[in-house]
């Protein structure tokens, strides 16, 4: 078979995505620390060291990002390490990501900084956190203050991570602190998470004229169970609509639109530079009487679909050419600012690395303004109320010896980065059960 090969736009970003809490270890002054202390986590377990970045072993990583091809990397900055206590600024943790952040210009990588990814410090927690109209005005000098710290280095920030999860995880589900399950609560924080977005983004502005800003949202696909059911079709419809829409809308029109009542926010309207889309997986909707607290839709996977270990993510490679066909639709180019899967032992990492991949190369070919994908992760990290149980790294990481251990797929990742290109050959190496659908013939 001749050798076919996918070729990327020059300048292309390629690179991983980590937060902040999931890697630094040591951080005691956020309400996720309060949470583990609850024992809330899965097994009980606790980020220890997690990657030791705040120990200083983001050197070796960003070393190992940097040689193996990526030019980019998206990371966080701990809102409750820069600002431990209301009235106070730690310098120290400002210079420390400045090192950081120059640690990665050095290494030739692009930063992307994202300025809120799930955790609050403990004070604003304390207050009401996002049901708390008040935390926008301690959000706003927050951001200030590392936008100016920062901005020699960085020009792509990110507001807010998946507002969406955030406030469906933290509000409806229970999984994350505060842990309530309550309509109203969630409703008023999704409205305070816009507001709080808007504010950030015009604060960066006024602080870099020359940044480009935007939130990361989770796609999820959902189509209905039974596409014949009317009752399956709207609940996919609506839970779509309030999942993935909700907030990417509320940023460009300044309409917040609940399923009772529309909300205009004009200061939110035109408040994306980009729109970063964290895609792992799409899943089916049946109406259900008895999943009262999912707001009446079961969601679940296909059955034919292959499942990650612990069957949290369904391989749906086509799903994210439908994350970036959904998401042209705003105008504003585009980022894929996660994409990834839990494979410890490199089952079908490889292959998912692969096939996500081409369906990227798809819409860069319809033209779309795709700028950039980040996989997550680089290296095994901490997985919220899931702790240790689920392992996405393109390295293992051993937890108590922190000895990192390159798997398979971080060979693949490095060709693909080094080259900008996908190729058959790839795919023959390291996937090759993808090799007929991807190259036919
Ligand atoms: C989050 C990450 C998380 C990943 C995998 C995304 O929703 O942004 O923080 O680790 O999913 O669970």
């Amino acid at each position: 078979m001749a050798r076919a090969r996918l070729k990327f736009p020059r300048g292309f970003l390629w690179g991983t995505a980590t937060s902040s809490h999931q890697v630094e270890g040591q951080n005691t002054h956020n309400d996720w620390h309060t949470w583990q202390e609850e024992g809330q986590i899965q097994n009980d377990d606790k980020p220890g060291l997690a990657c030791d970045w705040w120990g200083g072993r983001w050197k070796e990583d960003f070393d190992r990002a940097a040689e193996s091809g990526q030019n980019a990397h998206r990371m966080s900055i701990e809102w409750s390490r820069v600002q431990p206590t209301p009235d106070r600024w730690d310098e120290d943790a400002l210079d420390h990501y400045r090192e950081m952040i120059r640690g990665l210009t050095i290494r030739g990588m692009t930063p992307v900084v994202t300025l809120h990814h799930f955790t609050n410090p403990k004070w604003i927690a304390k207050k009401g956190g996002w049901e708390n109209r008040e935390t926008i005005q301690h959000f706003v000098p927050y951001v200030e203050k590392v936008v100016e710290a920062l901005s020699d280095y960085v020009k792509h920030w990110c507001t807010i991570n998946e507002p969406n999860v955030y406030a469906t995880l933290a509000y409806l589900f229970g999984d994350f602190p505060p842990g309530k399950q309550d309509l109203g609560s969630l409703f008023k924080v999704m409205t305070n998470l816009v507001r709080g977005h808007a504010a950030a983004y015009h604060a960066i502005h006024r602080v870099q004229k020359e940044s480009r800003a935007g939130m990361a949202v989770n796609y999820r696909g959902m189509a209905p169970a039974r596409k014949w059911h009317p009752l399956d079709q709207f609940m996919a419809w609506f839970q779509s609509k309030m999942y993935n829409d909700f907030f990417p809308n509320a940023a460009h029109s300044g309409r917040l639109t609940f399923p009772y009542k529309i909300i205009r926010l004009p200061e939110a309207k035109g408040t994306q530079d980009f729109l970063g889309i964290n895609y792992y997986t799409q899943e089916l909707i049946s109406f259900s009487l008895q999943h009262r607290q999912e707001l009446f839709a079961h969601r679940h996977f296909d059955p034919h679909s292959k499942l990650s270990t612990t069957g949290f993510i369904a391989h749906e490679p086509q799903g994210l050419f439908q994350a970036l066909k959904w998401g042209i639709q705003y105008g504003i180019p585009l980022m894929v600012t996660e994409n990834g899967i839990e494979d410890p032992e490199d089952e079908i990492r490889p292959q998912y690395i692969a096939e996500h991949i081409y369906q990227l190369w798809q819409g860069i070919n319809y033209n779309w303004p795709i700028k950039g994908y980040f996989h997550w992760t680089l290296v095994d990290n901490f997985e919220w109320e899931r702790g240790w149980s689920q392992r996405f790294g393109l390295w293992d990481l051993d937890l108590e010896s922190q000895a990192r251990t390159r798997r398979k797929s971080a060979d693949l990742y490095q060709e693909i980065c080094r080259t900008n290109e996908l190729t058959s050959g790839m795919v023959e190496s390291y996937a090759p059960q993808s090799l007929e659908r991807l190259f036919p013939g």
